[in-house]
């Protein structure tokens, strides 16, 4: 059975062996985004050569755990830089603090090799080669987030103070089920009875003229 030239070439792919690539060639002032789960083969990208110092950049987009290693090397008779490359002149490891941002200034004449250490975690960064020191604030940034979705805390820096209306006022009294005292006794009165003939009733305003009796509270 012959198989369609199309599906051959696709089994061919699959049994060619990985190559090594040429290093990804960095450009001056353009950002590039990498994960260590897909590096190039070699771990290597080639910075352009400047006369005058470049500035290196590198910005983990995650947790930085200092597994990921990152070296820097403008001695052109070395091609993959690592941990044993290091003199602290010509190869420096550029190791992001902890912000997850690391920058070096060097001098690259003949350009240079940007080499990545994976570790054990996995993590996106990006690099920036740049002609100045473009340096990012301290403090980071929401973009540099890998979550789609971020939860921003913040103190009550600013509390609002809601204002107590005078009106309307729907404070209601205390509830108070108490009965009231009871009143004092009433004052008692006197009505006095006594014939308005006699005696000296006859000396004061009398109610009835035809009357014999007067009352008087
Ligand atoms: C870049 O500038 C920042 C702050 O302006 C400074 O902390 C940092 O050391 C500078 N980087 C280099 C490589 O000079
Ligand atoms: C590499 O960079 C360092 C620091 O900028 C410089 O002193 C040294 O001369 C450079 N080496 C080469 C080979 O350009
Ligand atoms: C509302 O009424 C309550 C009870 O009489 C009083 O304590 C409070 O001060 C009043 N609030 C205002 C804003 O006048
Ligand atoms: C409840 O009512 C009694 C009787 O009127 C009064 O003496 C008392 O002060 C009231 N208590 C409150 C909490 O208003
Ligand atoms: C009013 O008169 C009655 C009957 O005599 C008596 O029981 C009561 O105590 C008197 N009240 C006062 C306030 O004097």
């Amino acid at each position: 059975m012959l198989l369609p030239v199309s599906l051959l070439l696709l089994v061919q792919s699959f049994l060619t062996p990985v190559s090594a690539q040429q290093p990804q060639q960095l450009i001056l002032e353009q950002v590039i985004d990498a994960s260590t789960a897909s590096l190039p083969n070699p771990p290597t990208y080639r910075i352009p050569a400047s006369s005058d110092p470049l500035f290196i950049t590198i910005a983990l987009c995650g947790n930085s755990d200092n597994s990921n290693q990152f070296f820097v090397t403008n001695d052109t008779s070395i091609s993959n830089p690592g941990p044993s490359d290091i003199d602290f002149v010509n190869t420096v490891e550029l190791a992001p603090e902890d912000t997850g941002v690391g920058q070096l200034s060097q001098v690259f004449p003949d350009g240079g090799i940007l080499t990545v250490h994976k570790g054990s975690s996995t993590v996106q960064f990006q690099i920036l080669v740049s002609a100045s020191n473009s340096s990012a604030p301290d403090y980071p940034l929401l973009g540099d987030t890998t979550s789609n979705q971020a939860l921003i805390f913040s103190p009550p820096f600013d509390p609002v103070q809601p204002v107590q209306p005078s009106f309307p006022n729907y404070t209601l009294p205390a509830a108070n089920l108490s009965f009231p005292p009871p009143p004092s006794p009433p004052t008692n009165y006197t009505l006095v009875f006594a014939p308005t003939s006699s005696s000296g009733l006859s000396s004061i305003p009398r109610t009835s003229v035809r009357g014999d009796v007067a009352a008087r509270l």
